[in-house]
């Protein structure tokens, strides 16, 4: 068996959604410590819904197929609909990631995450979702 399924590598060497929008809603950055790779969301509302999703990412492999597939999740769904995109799912729509690859969605979904929190405090309004425990974890240490 291949250690990449092919929805991981087309999605690597064709990544969807790679860029930036100027005027996003909400913006969303994530990064891992450990391998030093970073992610950012761009996120663009309108009635509720991302009508678009663009990101950045500077990391491994896993990581740009993995940005690519959030993006192509998350766009045309509401908000709440977008918060339930979870890394293990993130991993089954790529057809599965190796073991040590995992952390890899963890941060896609955890900077789609922070876009949508990000529009959310912008307007100061809550969403159903976005407030779930775990979250914190990953903050307040950085300087
Ligand atoms: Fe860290 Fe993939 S190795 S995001």
């Amino acid at each position: 068996m291949p250690m990449y399924s092919e929805k991981v590598m087309d999605h690597f060497m064709n990544p969807r959604n790679v860029g930036e929008i100027e005027d996003a809603d909400g913006i969303g950055e994530e990064g891992n410590p450990v391998c030093g790779d970073m992610m950012t969301f761009y996120i663009k509302v309108k009635d509720n819904r991302l009508e678009d999703v663009k990101f950045q990412t500077f990391g491994c492999g896993a990581a740009v197929a993995v940005s690519s597939i959030v993006s192509e999740m998350a766009k045309g769904k509401t908000l709440e609909e977008a918060l339930t995109i979870t890394p293990s799912l993130v991993a089954h729509e790529l057809e599965g990631l190796p073991k040590n690859k995992y952390h890899c969605s963890n941060l896609g979904a955890q900077a789609l995450r922070k876009a949508i929190r990000d529009y959310a405090q912008k307007r100061g309004i809550t969403i159903k979702g976005l407030e779930m425990k775990g979250e914190q974890d990953e903050e307040g240490e950085e300087s």
